[in-house]
């Protein structure tokens, strides 16, 4: 099978690294793909939201089988296009991507069918949500309503501080028209947990549960980042909670996307908070997460594409899901000064034990040798026994991963550790 990823991040690496693992698997195609990922596939220089590139290399290459991963391009339609011209695809419709590319869609979806979230309002008018921020409760969230590469959250401690953000949002244009409308909701507290689910629109199957370390500094502290680290299984995800979150949260989501006429088919991420009134639903992704997807691919022991088709053709009720009941950490190692400015262009060398073990996320080839490229620039995983021999095994690991202006933080997977003493 001829297969094609959209994407160009360690998230990706980490799906085609899976995919190839099943031997019907002879091409795949990564649209842009990046450095690294040029070692495990065909990198072609097409961007990921250049949609009527990718099906027109998809029609002429004739490809079996699209994986599109990154949000930008579902929410754009990616999938829909593709479909449209007979390729069969892993990943939602632009109707039902709305999930994620609109806050406002999903509280009030959640809203009418009961599904647990902070409760909230939505503002398109800015001296409304400065009015209401009067009153509000502090600290209080602000939320862009649209993509905002993950930047688009303020969680604010002062009155002052909301009206600066909705200020930034609806009238500076601070995200673009992604801040034209803006959610404030209440501030919940709570351990966080990132659970993936493969859905088929009918059937969910939750994979493993995840720990993303959102936060740039050590101890969680600094900017919010796009993820340097995760660790899979979370412990604070018990049973228990699985079960709960399943009846409260995961099916009933489906079916309300299903009833709107938004049958949602793909990989469908929950990132919940464990707050002292129960799981609650704190966003929706229309994706695999980033970095969580390099922790929860590793312990998978089912056939991704088998899993991914079933999804497609609605046959998951009958197809295998089974997970390692191993551990795993990933530690990315990131260019200094990310999230904000930093300096990229440096070479990137890796150990073969490293290479291994890493799925790069911000290189690219030039003259046949890796240089940084991007923020996060790889994300080392390691699978053990216990999660503490994966921490030092994915330390260990990622030592073997050199470029200029490298940093990772050094407690990823040390709360999860402590929470299980
Ligand atoms: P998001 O971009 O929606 O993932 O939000 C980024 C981070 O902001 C989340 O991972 C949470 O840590 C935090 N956050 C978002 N919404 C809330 C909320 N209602 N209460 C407390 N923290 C929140
Ligand atoms: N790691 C968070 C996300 O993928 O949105």
């Amino acid at each position: 099978m001829k297969l094609l990823v959209v994407g160009g991040g360690g998230r990706e690496h980490a799906i085609i690294r899976s995919l190839k693992k099943n031997p019907d698997v002879e091409t795949i195609y990564a649209l842009p793909g990046n450095g690294g990922i040029a070692a495990d596939a065909t990198c072609v220089n097409i961007s990921a939201t250049d949609i009527e590139r990718i099906v027109d290399f998809a029609v002429e290459n004739r490809i079996d089988y699209a994986v599109v991963a990154p949000d930008d391009p579902l929410v754009l339609g990616c999938v829909d296009a593709l479909e449209a011209k007979g390729i069969p695809c892993f990943g939602p419709k632009a109707n039902a991507a709305i999930i994620e590319g609109s806050k406002a869609f999903s509280k009030n979806l959640m809203k009418k069918y009961g599904i647990p979230t902070a409760a909230y309002e939505i503002f398109t008018e800015l001296p409304a949500a400065l009015a209401y921020l009067d009153t509000a409760p502090i600290p209080t969230v602000v939320k862009a309503d649209g993509l905002a590469l993950g930047k688009g959250v303020i969680i604010a401690q002062t009155r002052e501080e909301a009206k600066q953000a909705v200020t930034d949002m609806m009238a500076n244009a601070k995200f673009g028209k992604s801040g034209s409308t803006v959610v404030i909701e209440e501030f919940l507290t709570g351990p966080e947990v990132s659970v993936l689910a493969f859905t088929d629109g009918r059937v969910v199957r939750p994979m493993v549960s995840s720990m993303d370390h959102k936060r740039a500094g050590d101890g969680d502290t600094g900017l919010n980042t796009g993820g340097m680290g995760t660790i899979a299984p979370n412990p604070y995800y018990t049973d228990e909670i699985a079960k709960q979150c399943m009846k409260e949260i995961f099916l009933p989501t489906i079916r309300a996307m299903k009833k709107e006429g938004r049958t949602f088919r793909g990989c469908l991420y929950f990132g919940l908070m464990l707050t002292p009134q129960g799981p609650k639903v704190i966003e929706y992704n229309c994706r695999f997460g980033d970095p969580e997807t390099q922790v929860v691919l590793p312990l998978l022991k089912s056939d991704l594409l088998t899993i991914m088709m079933a999804c497609t053709n609605g046959t998951l009720a009958k197809t295998p899901v089974r997970f390692s009941k191993k551990h795993a950490c990933c530690v990315i190692k990131a260019s200094n000064g990310y999230p904000e400015s930093y300096k990229k262009g440096y070479r990137l060398t890796m150990s073969k034990q490293a290479a291994a073990h890493t799925f790069v996320a911000g290189a690219k080839l030039e003259n046949g040798a890796l240089v940084t490229s991007g923020g996060r620039v790889t994300g080392t995983t390691a699978v053990r026994s216990t999660l503490a021999e994966a921490i030092v095994a994915a330390y260990r690991f990622s030592a073997g991963v050199k470029f200029r202006n490298a940093y990772s933080r050094s407690d990823i997977g040390q709360r999860a550790l402590a929470a299980k003493k």
